[in-house]
């Protein structure tokens, strides 16, 4: 049985479905401005989106319906709401600077978050300022970060967005892959006597980092002996033990906690190799962003929000008007990476099909899949399919009104270019204008009717704009923090856990079985096509 909200937005889409973009901006001269925010520096336009205000007082009602506000509460208060897990989701006390205690099971988390932050801030100056020498004495200048998935896309992006913050004689390389590539790559570019090597890893049990880090560990003690590696490994993680075991002082540790989820962890001790590399004062802005937008996220009312507005519009293309896909194309460089870190916060946290009652999803979707790149570099590879492809794709564009690299007239080609994509997805181009064009252009009649539909565009093809003053830390942290509230609100209206990741278990498990077969031992049942793969592999390796 569906719920009212849900009966009413089913209404809504039957009234409003076929109503375009373009007919609501011609009825309303106000729109853009009506359906703009603007925030600590940056600019929201959703606009251009498929809904009226009846659609969206429909979009407020569903999230009435599932309690989002006192959900949102939860959150931050540290109520158990990773209920698979039995954790509290306290990312966001990693970032509360206002002095108020935050506790999970009566315990205030804050005098051992700050303590581990100051921890951060001691090193990471110490290592910058050359105090804190590699074991021949040099300076640490390559920074190396061992780790995958939430203790890999965070820093990697962060670092890259932020490479106008490095300290000109730092580099920062990032190991995640288990293919051995990944290792050679970096190690051939490094030298060891001036290489810090951090291996994040929260659970301290992932087979790619343990095996990457063991690899690195061997390569520096083979060039500088066992000593060094007090100088030159340290450990973000929340297992001290399996710190202790693999061969690190737990004394260079940096810990974390539980409240911690992976993909959220960037803020944590697992941000050490960005306080490293753009200095702990841009890290401490980068939480500062992030906590600006918690207090929004908290506190604005929903109709406001720009998380929630967000969510919801997400909702009713995924469960309305079934668009089960979405991009994020920032046009700016150094954002190149934002896109695959969201996949794995918005795929991991919300591609799930179980509620939270236990039941199987089976009559809506949940999360949608998430793809994106740089623009302008994308226009020339998928942006086709954005523009004429059989279904439309909603797109989040992001760009820095100013760029840290004003050369020329770059930045306002680049700015000139995601506005059109914007006015372009949505306006489109009707049959009659394009063959008025081809006219125009001295086409003859055969031309014309050969051509018309395939250079028509249907537009009506929705888009959010967010325009950044500039791509500061605290703006980049701002950022994250709205598309972590983003996924939250909307597992709370999809009623699953968005905290937990059962999903990537079943291939961990298989992989362990498979990989003493490919080495000569007796195969375990499979299915005829794995079991065809595996000797396939085993006989080209034997004869190599
Ligand atoms: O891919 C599954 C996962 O558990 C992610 O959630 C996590 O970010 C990643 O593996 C790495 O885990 P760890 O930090 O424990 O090595």
């Amino acid at each position: 049985m569906v719920s009212n909200a849900v009966a009413g937005l089913m209404d809504e889409y039957k009234r409003f479905n076929g109503t375009t973009m373009n007919e609501l901006f011609a009825a309303e001269a106000g729109r853009a401005e009506k359906y703009t925010l603007n925030f600590e520096g940056m600019t929201f336009d959703y606009s251009k989106n498929r809904f009226d205000d009846k659609v969206l007082a429909a979009l407020f009602e569903l999230a009435r319906e599932h309690n989002l506000e006192s959900r949102i509460e939860d959150m931050f208060s540290g109520k158990k709401i990773n209920i698979t897990e039995n954790r509290a989701v306290l990312h966001t006390a990693l970032r509360n600077f206002s002095g108020k205690p935050v506790t999970v099971d009566g315990v205030d988390v804050m005098p051992e978050i700050r303590r581990v932050l100051a921890k951060m801030k001691e090193f990471s100056e110490a290592v910058r300022n050359g105090s804190f020498k590699g074991a021949t004495g040099k300076k640490l200048k390559n920074i190396v970060n061992i780790g995958i998935g939430g203790s890999d896309l965070g820093p990697y992006m962060v670092t890259q967005a932020l490479k106008k913050y490095w300290a000109e004689d730092v580099q920062c390389y990032f190991i995640s892959n288990i293919d051995g590539t990944a290792c050679a790559e970096v190690l051939g570019q490094v030298d060891p006597e001036e290489t810090l090597f951090i291996v994040a890893s929260k659970t301290f049990t992932t087979i790619e980092t343990l095996t990457n880090a063991r690899t690195c560990r061997e390569w520096l003690v083979k060039a500088l002996g066992e000593a060094a590696v007090a100088n030159h490994f340290v450990a973000l993680s929340t297992n001290a033990k399996a710190v202790a075991e693999f061969g690190i002082d737990v004394n260079n540790m940096f810990e974390f906690w539980d409240f911690v989820g992976g993909r959220y962890s960037l803020w944590s001790a697992i941000g050490l190799s960005i306080a490293l590399a753009v200095g702990y004062d841009n890290f401490e802005q980068l939480l500062k962003g992030a906590e600006a937008m918690d207090k929004h996220f908290r506190t604005a009312p929903l109709e406001q929000n720009i998380p929630v507005i967000m969510a919801l519009i997400g909702i009713w293309y995924n469960d309305y008007y079934n668009i089960h896909r979405y991009a994020v194309i920032p046009y700016d460089q150094y954002l190149k990476s934002l896109p695959a870190y969201l996949q794995q916060l918005d795929m991991e946290s919300n591609g799930k099909s179980v509620r939270l009652d236990n039941k199987k999803i089976t009559d809506y979707a949940t999360g949608p899949a998430l793809f994106g790149g740089a623009g302008t570099d994308v226009q020339h590879s998928f942006f086709q399919l954005l523009h004429q492809g059989t279904e439309p794709v909603p797109v989040d564009f992001i760009i820095p009104a100013v760029s840290h690299n004003e050369i020329g007239k770059h930045h306002e080609i680049l700015l000139a270019n995601v506005l059109a994509q914007a006015e372009a997805l949505m306006r489109g181009k009707t049959v009659e204008e394009a063959a008025a064009e081809l006219r125009n252009a001295g086409k003859d009649e055969v031309t014309v009717e050969k051509l018309k539909l395939n250079k028509s565009f249907d537009g009506n093809r929705p888009s959010n704009m967010f325009i950044l003053d500039k791509l500061t830390p605290f703006a980049l942290g701002m950022i994250i923090a709205m598309y972590e509230h983003k996924v939250y609100t909307q597992g709370v209206i999809w009623e699953i856990d968005s905290f937990d990741q059962w999903g990537v278990e079943l291939g961990k498990q298989l992989a362990l079985k498979i990989l003493p077969e490919l080495e000569g031992g007796v195969a375990a049942a499979h299915d005829g096509s794995t079991r065809a793969l595996i000797e396939r592999v085993r006989k080209i390796r034997e004869a190599c």
